[in-house]
């Protein structure tokens, strides 16, 4: 669990009716919906919550836990703009939910998601079978792909690779915020040491180590890792196999 808490958006006057109420008007999300965790999880937690929302109709899972209830959209014949939330233009519907994510989001370094120049649904498809697929899912490979739609620099072809980005841009970076510059998941060597073991040994001085088959001690001490004149070019690089520019 994620931390999220059930508090669909209102839409004044309007009760809940559940997903086939959709159906007839908006078929396609209706199918590719059904194996969502929206789809499944509200269901689940209504069961064990029974009741709790019996004064705004008893099937609120799916479509309307983010849209709000749909009777007074459906009264209207549909339309945009008629009595129905829609959570693209304002991702509160989402962090009402969310909690967590919203406090990821004010964290000093942030897609700038809260102030409306993106959106969580560039990252996460909401009527998808899985809402995490463009966010990695299974597949690591996919969240460079959806990162790339806007980051061309750091995910094009080099000649020299890192090949941890083989494991997706966030085995450094946090996608949502972080308290760190450039929203690194660490602020020092340890971002780096995780993969980079450094080795002390035999005829390995006290005090130094060894990464790679380069003695480091010194080195490590003019700042961090990508600092410049170090591995600048962390994501990859088409001049240098040590990523050093
Ligand atoms: C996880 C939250 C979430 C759930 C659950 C959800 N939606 Fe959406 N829906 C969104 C968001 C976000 C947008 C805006 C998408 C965008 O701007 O690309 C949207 C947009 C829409 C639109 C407008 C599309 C357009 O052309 O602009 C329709 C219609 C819609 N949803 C119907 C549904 C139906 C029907 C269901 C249930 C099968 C559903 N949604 C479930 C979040 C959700
Ligand atoms: C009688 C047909 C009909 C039904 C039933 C219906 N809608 Fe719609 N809905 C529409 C039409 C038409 C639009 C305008 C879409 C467009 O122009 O492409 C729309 C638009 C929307 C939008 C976009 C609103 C906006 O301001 O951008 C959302 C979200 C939405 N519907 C959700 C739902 C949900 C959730 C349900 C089920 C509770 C539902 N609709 C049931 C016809 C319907
Ligand atoms: C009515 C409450 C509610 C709303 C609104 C809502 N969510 Fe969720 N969401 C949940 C719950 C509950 C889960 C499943 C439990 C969990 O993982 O915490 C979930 C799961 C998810 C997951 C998958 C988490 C995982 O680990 O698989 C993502 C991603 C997500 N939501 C994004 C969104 C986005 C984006 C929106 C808005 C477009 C949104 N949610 C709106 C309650 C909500
Ligand atoms: C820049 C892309 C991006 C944006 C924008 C984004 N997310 Fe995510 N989100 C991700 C990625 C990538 C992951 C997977 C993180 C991981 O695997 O470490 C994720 C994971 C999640 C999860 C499940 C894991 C967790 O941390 O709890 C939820 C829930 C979620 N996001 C909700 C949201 C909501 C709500 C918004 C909008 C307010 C949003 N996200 C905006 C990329 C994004
Ligand atoms: C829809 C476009 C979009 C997507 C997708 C996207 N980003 Fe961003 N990213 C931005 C914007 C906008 C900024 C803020 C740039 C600014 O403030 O000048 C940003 C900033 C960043 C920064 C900080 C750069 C800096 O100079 O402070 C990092 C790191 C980053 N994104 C990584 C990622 C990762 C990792 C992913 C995939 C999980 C991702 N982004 C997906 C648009 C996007
Ligand atoms: C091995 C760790 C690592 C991985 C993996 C990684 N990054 Fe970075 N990224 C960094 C570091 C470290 C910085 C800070 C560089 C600096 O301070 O100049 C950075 C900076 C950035 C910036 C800010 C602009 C810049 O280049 O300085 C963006 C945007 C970015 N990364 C996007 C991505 C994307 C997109 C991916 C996945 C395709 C990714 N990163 C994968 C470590 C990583
Ligand atoms: C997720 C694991 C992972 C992380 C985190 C990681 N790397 Fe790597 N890195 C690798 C792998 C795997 C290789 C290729 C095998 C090797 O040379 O060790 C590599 C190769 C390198 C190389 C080329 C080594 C050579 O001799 O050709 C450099 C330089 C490098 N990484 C620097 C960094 C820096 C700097 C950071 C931190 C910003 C970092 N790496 C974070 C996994 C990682």
């Amino acid at each position: 669990m994620t931390g999220a808490v059930v508090t669909p958006p209102d839409v004044p006057g309007a009760h809940f009716v559940g997903n086939q109420a959709c159906f007839y008007c908006h078929t396609n999300y209706v199918r590719s919906f059904a194996a969502s965790a929206h789809a499944r999880i509200h269901l689940a937690q209504l069961q064990t919550a029974a009741g709790a929302s019996s004064e705004r109709g008893s099937d609120f899972h799916g479509c309307e836990s983010c849209h709000g209830p749909g009777s007074k959209h459906i009264e209207a014949g549909g339309g945009r703009g008629r009595f129905i939330v829609n959570p693209g233009r304002n991702p509160d519907a989402c962090l009402e939910c969310h909690v967590q994510i919203r406090a990821e989001f004010a964290l000093p370094h942030h897609h700038p998601v809260i102030e409306g120049r993106m959106n969580c649904v560039q990252c996460h498809d909401p009527h998808g079978g899985d809402i995490m697929e463009r966010a990695g899912g299974l597949a690591m490979a996919r969240v460079n792909e959806t990162c790339a739609e806007c980051h061309r620099e750091q995910t094009r072809p080099f000649v020299f690779e890192h090949e941890a980005m083989r494991e997706g841009c966030t085995v450094c970076h946090n996608p949502h915020g972080s308290i760190n510059r450039m929203m690194l998941v660490q602020s020092d060597q340890n971002l780096c040491l995780r993969c980079h073991a450094q080795t002390q040994g035999p005829g390995v001085p006290p005090g130094e180590f060894i990464i790679g088959r380069t003695p480091h001690g010194a080195l490590m001490q003019m700042g961090t890792c990508w600092a410049a004149g170090c591995h600048s070019e962390v994501h990859g690089s088409s001049m240098h196999p040590r990523m050093l520019f």
